[in-house]
């Protein structure tokens, strides 16, 4: 979208029931229905009651229809920012269970043997995706909905991580920045006060997603020390909270830097952050791409006689990613007909060739049919179509002359003369240096 469109969209507000007063995102509660089959009932995440409280939904299980509150309040700016344009997120809830993280390095977050009180009772994970972010939110429901005004069940954000890169594309050898920030509110305030005043330590981790693994390229634990796998490819995590209230809400960022990126480091990348006992994970997907250049051979010019097909044309489309999705066309532009038509020939073209880069390279064969001398003037293009490329694509041409039909103009007739001006002078040189090297045999011939 236009920078233009996505700040009008974003002025314009709200995703549902906007008019209303209120936001509501509608989701899919998912749970394991056991034999390996899952089961997913109807469920729905008020935002903002809206002046008259929250709207009746008798559709709706009231534990499954949550009220959320959200103290720091990442999950409403999410919100305020959706573009109206935009289709409403793909909304799972799932229940989650508070686990110290099992990855060695991550020991250091859960020093002690068990899990805190505070973490008792149910919890929610909330993972929404949509064209403009991807996000997961940890949710403590209370354990029995209200009855009044109508039933519902109070739900408190904990633990919020957000991305609004949820598909990145980035140009191949540039640099890939993937956005994500999350923040934190302690579940109860006894169980913050329990802690050191500041941020909890915290754990960030990045993986790309290869044959159903995640191969892990980067893990941080600010603060914590320890023995930490050491970063792949050259990623840089921006791993920190960004301020150190004492009782939080706090949030932090954890934009990960991915150097001069190749194809190979395309697909889906799962971005974790840890707190004590809670984790929070997005998925988000990279791509690359590369616009071809395109150039026609010969240039700029392509001569025929009447009745006789010009020379082949070649049309040269280099370095592009990916290689599929690639299209050529011919056009012959402004000829009798005045506008630009299919060029008819035979056509091919020249196997792939890779580059080091992971971009590749190939070539467009049109030999063009018999021209008549209508066609003088008229040009032949090569126009490359690519997702790399605005639909229009790109083009490149040459002009076709056709020989001895207006006769050689101003331009041609000055090169002709130099031409011939340039071979006269050196027939003549020629000649001087025969003429002198005869000399020298002679005088040679003649002092032995
Ligand atoms: C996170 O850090 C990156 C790199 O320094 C920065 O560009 C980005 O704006 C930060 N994000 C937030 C939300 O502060």
């Amino acid at each position: 979208m236009e920078p233009a469109a996505l700040l009008l969209a974003v002025g314009l507000g709200l995703v549902t029931a906007a008019s209303a007063g209120h936001t509501a995102v509608e989701c899919w509660f998912v749970e394991d229905a056991g034999r390996g089959s899952l089961a997913q009932r109807p469920a729905a995440l008020l935002l903002r009651p809206g002046p008259q409280g929250p709207p009746p939904r008798p559709d709706l299980d009231p534990k499954l229809y949550l009220q959320v509150e959200d103290p720091t309040g990442t999950l409403q700016a999410a919100f305020r920012r959706y573009p109206r344009s935009t289709p409403a997120p793909h909304c799972e809830i799932s229940r989650f269970l508070p686990l110290p993280a099992s990855s060695s390095w991550l020991r250091g977050l859960t020093p002690e043997q068990s899990c805190p009180q505070a973490l008792n009772g149910a919890w929610l994970m909330v993972s929404m995706s949509s064209s403009v972010f991807s996000l997961s939110i940890l949710l403590q429901p209370q354990p029995e909905p209200q009855q009044e005004p109508v039933p519902i069940t109070k739900a408190t954000v904990v633990l919020t991580v957000l991305s609004h890169t949820p598909a990145l594309r980035v140009q191949l050898g540039q640099d890939a920045v993937v956005d994500l920030s999350f923040s934190y509110m302690p579940p109860t305030l006894e169980a913050a006060a329990s802690l050191p005043p500041g941020p909890p330590p915290f754990g960030l981790e990045w993986r790309r997603q290869h044959m159903g693994k995640g191969h892990l390229l980067l893990a941080a634990t600010p603060g914590l020390g320890g023995q930490m796998p050491a970063a792949q490819e050259g990623a840089v995590a921006f791993a920190a909270w960004d301020d150190d209230e004492p009782w939080g809400p706090w949030t932090g960022n954890g934009t990960f830097w991915l150097p001069a990126v190749q194809p190979f480091q395309e697909g889906t990348y799962l971005a974790t952050v840890h707190l004590p006992y809670l984790q929070g994970q997005v998925t988000l997907e990279l791509s690359m791409h590369k616009p071809p250049k395109v150039s026609l051979m010969p240039a700029p010019l392509v001569w025929a006689a009447p009745g006789e097909a010009p020379p082949e044309l070649i049309c040269l489309v280099s370095h592009f990613y990916p290689s599929k999705g690639l299209e050529v066309e011919w056009e012959l532009r402004g000829g009798p007909e005045g506008y630009s038509v299919k060029a008819e020939g035979q056509r091919w073209f020249s196997s792939l060739h890779h580059h080091s880069d992971g971009s590749v390279s190939l070539s467009a064969y049109l030999q063009p049919l018999p021209v008549t001398t209508k066609q003088h003037g008229a040009r032949y293009a090569c126009r490359v179509r690519h997702p790399s490329l605005h639909a229009s694509g790109r083009s490149a041409e040459v002009t076709l002359k056709v020989a001895g039909l207006s006769g050689p103009s101003i331009e041609d007739g000055i090169g002709l003369f130099l031409s011939a001006f340039l071979l006269l002078g050196l027939i003549k040189a020629l000649g001087c240096v025969a003429a002198y090297l005869t000399m020298c045999k002679d005088s040679e011939k003649k002092t032995q």
